[in-house]
């Protein structure tokens, strides 16, 4: 072995001891004589001094540049008292360099590492094994290895098994896109790449491994956000004869006790809360918990009046209108909310009406408002009662279909808790539960709002006398506003499996060919049985804080599902294609 120690290890208790460190030169600078050297590792940086005693070895650490690979071996010794550097884990210590041996040269890196620049993402992610060196990066990467190491232990220790699935499948269906692959011994067929391993984890439960996870990778082709990502990774896990509270119980406690670990956060007891609920009060499925807006419904007070924009949606069975109060808003000038506005556009929204509240006590003179002259004052009055409005609140309106309302209000309470920092806690996490099993596409047929092999609460027939109404024995953990995981119990017999299928449009026919081999295991003895999978990289970025799925993924693609370091996907010769039996309708244009 070359190295006795990581230079980030470096402390007092070593003073005087020989040490031989392996790293980068990350900066080197040359002071009335004595030059230093701050050699880094994946662990961190160590001053090494050279005097100019050591004539070789002086001369040759004043040729070094940034980025060259050495080995030094030197003498560890306490700093004098006004040269500590507590921004630096060894900032007590240097080394004084005896020997030093240039492993490797580098040219001048395409960013500089040892001080912060505002480099573009294109340029790190073609560098990235540069741009990995820098300390927070690798700073990440250590992180999520813990998270996973921690994980494994929990799941160990709790009598799961690790099982592998295949890459090369077919389309597993979680409401994505699939990637797929050609077959050259199949001309004309394609393997899919797993969304997820969903009905593997399921099939081994027919097998009887009863407890299983993978750290699985997975694969969606759907439009990338900064949460996503074409190919991500899973903490994939399924149970038999558990039921919800259990399964809740369990991997709640894996979240906690990865918490506690590796932050030394307490998260306490998660509360559960209705899906009817979270959408209610917070317009959305997965609700930021750290931010006290709340959606007010307020239809009932608005049938009648003389403003079509809200006595529509409020006589809609499909329609809703919503309130949003703002404590302290009255203050808001115009602009901001028109931006407010704007913005509520991108989400569908035709409006966003307001009353500022300056003077309750003077009744409607008290109020500013461009609706509030169609809206009789009895009404009015109970709708700033319900949403607890005082002097010095805006309240903002929605009115449009329920879907539109909840998306709207619901980003525009997110958008609201950052920008007057309304947040009242670090961690919010919460179970949402009881889903309804479908929801109702445009041209009025049923998606499954999980996935189509979720158990739902009722019996076939009464699914199938009134799917739109059925509620699913499915559950997601949220936190802070993501979804971190989901899942759910399973149908686990053959006639119920059908019955969603049929209700899904999927014909007897299609369910064979597709799910032949789903319907013949619920046959063979399949046991009751559900899980759960965690977006793996998502929980990575909510405990380092990343604002970005990429920032804590080692080689990640683009917005635009590329790898601009290996130029993946690329073009392939006329012969591997000819092989494939693949013949592209337009030639790709040649540079
Ligand atoms: P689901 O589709 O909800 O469930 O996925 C589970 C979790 O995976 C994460 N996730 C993603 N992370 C990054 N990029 C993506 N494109 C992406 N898509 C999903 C989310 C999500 O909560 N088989 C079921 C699980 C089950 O029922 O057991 C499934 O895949 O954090
Ligand atoms: P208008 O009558 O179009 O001038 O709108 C009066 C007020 O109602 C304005 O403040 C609009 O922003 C608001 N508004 C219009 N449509 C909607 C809607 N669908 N939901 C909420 N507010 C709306």
């Amino acid at each position: 072995m070359m190295r006795t120690h990581y230079c980030g290890q470096l402390n007092e208790t070593l003073a005087d001891q020989e040490v031989t460190l392996c790293g980068w030169v990350h900066r080197r600078r040359d002071h009335g004589g004595v030059i230093f050297l701050d050699i880094r590792d994946r662990e961190g940086l160590a001053q090494v001094v050279f005097d100019p005693d050591r004539e070789e070895t002086f001369a040759l650490a004043d040729r070094v540049r940034s980025e060259y690979v050495v080995k030094v071996r030197g003498k560890v010794r306490l700093r004098p008292a006004g040269a500590v550097n507590p921004n630096m884990a060894s900032g007590a210590i240097e080394v004084l360099g005896y020997e030093l041996e240039v492993l490797n040269q580098a040219e001048t890196p395409p960013f500089p590492l040892d001080e912060y620049s505002d480099v573009g993402e294109e340029t790190r992610l073609r560098y990235r094994f540069i741009d990995l060196r820098r300390p927070e990066m690798a700073a990440k990467l250590k992180l999520r290895s813990r998270i996973t190491s921690s994980i494994r232990r929990y799941l160990d220790d709790n009598g799961f098994l690790d099982v592998e699935t295949p890459i090369l499948t077919r389309a597993t269906p979680e409401g994505a896109r699939d990637y797929l692959v050609p077959s050259r011994t199949h001309p004309g067929s394609f393997f899919a790449l797993p969304q997820s391993p969903q009905l593997f984890k399921q099939l081994l439960m027919v097998s009887g491994f009863d407890r299983y996870y993978q750290i699985a990778k997975c694969f969606r082709d759907e439009d990338l956000r900064a949460d996503r990502q074409p190919e991500f990774t899973q903490i994939d896990i399924e149970t038999s004869f558990l039921d919800e509270q259990d399964i809740m119980g369990l991997t709640e406690g894996m979240i906690r006790g990865l918490f506690k670990e590796v932050l030394d956060v307490e998260l306490g007891d998660f509360p559960h809360m209705s899906f009817e609920e979270a959408m209610r009060r917070y317009g959305s499925d997965k609700p930021d918990l750290r931010n006290p807006l709340e959606l007010v419904d307020v239809a009932d007070q608005l049938t009648e009046v003389d403003f079509k924009v809200f006595s529509g949606p409020a006589s809609d069975p499909k329609g809703r209108v919503a309130a949003l109060r703002v404590p302290g808003g009255a203050a808001m000038p115009r602009k901001q909310i028109d931006d407010y506005t704007k913005f509520v556009g991108i989400y569908g929204a035709k409006g966003l009406a307001y009353i500022k509240v300056n003077e309750r006590a003077k009744g409607v003179e008290g109020l500013q408002s461009p609706i509030v002259k169609f809206i009789p004052e009895a009404n009015l009055e109970i709708i700033l009662d319900r949403v607890g409005a005082v002097d010095g609140d805006i309240v903002f309106f929605g009115a449009d279909k329920a879907k539109i309302v909840s998306e709207a209000l619901g980003a525009l309470r997110i958008r609201l808790g950052h920008d007057l920092e309304l947040l009242t806690c670090e961690w919010a996490p919460l179970w949402v539960v009881d889903f309804p099993m479908f929801e109702e596409n445009d041209d009025g047929s049923l998606s499954a709002l999980h996935h189509p092999f979720t158990a739902p609460k009722c019996t076939p027939e009464e699914l199938q006398a009134n799917p739109g109404a059925a509620l699913s024995r499915a559950y997601d953990m949220v936190l802070n506003g993501t979804e971190l995981g989901g899942g759910s119990i399973r149908i686990h017999r053959k006639e119920m499996q059908q019955t969603v299928f049929d209700i899904l449009g999927i014909s007897a026919e299609e369910q064979q060919e597709k799910f032949g081999f789903l319907l013949d295991a619920l046959k063979y003895g399949a046991p009751p049985h559900g899980g759960l999978a965690f977006g793996l990289d998502r929980l990575v970025m909510l405990v380092t804080g990343a604002q970005s799925i990429r920032e804590v993924i080692a080689f990640p693609k683009t917005q635009s599902a590329a790898c601009v370091m290996t130029q993946a996907p690329g073009a392939v010769d006329a012969k591997a294609l000819r092989e494939l039996n693949i013949r592209l309708r337009e030639q790709p244009k040649v540079e």
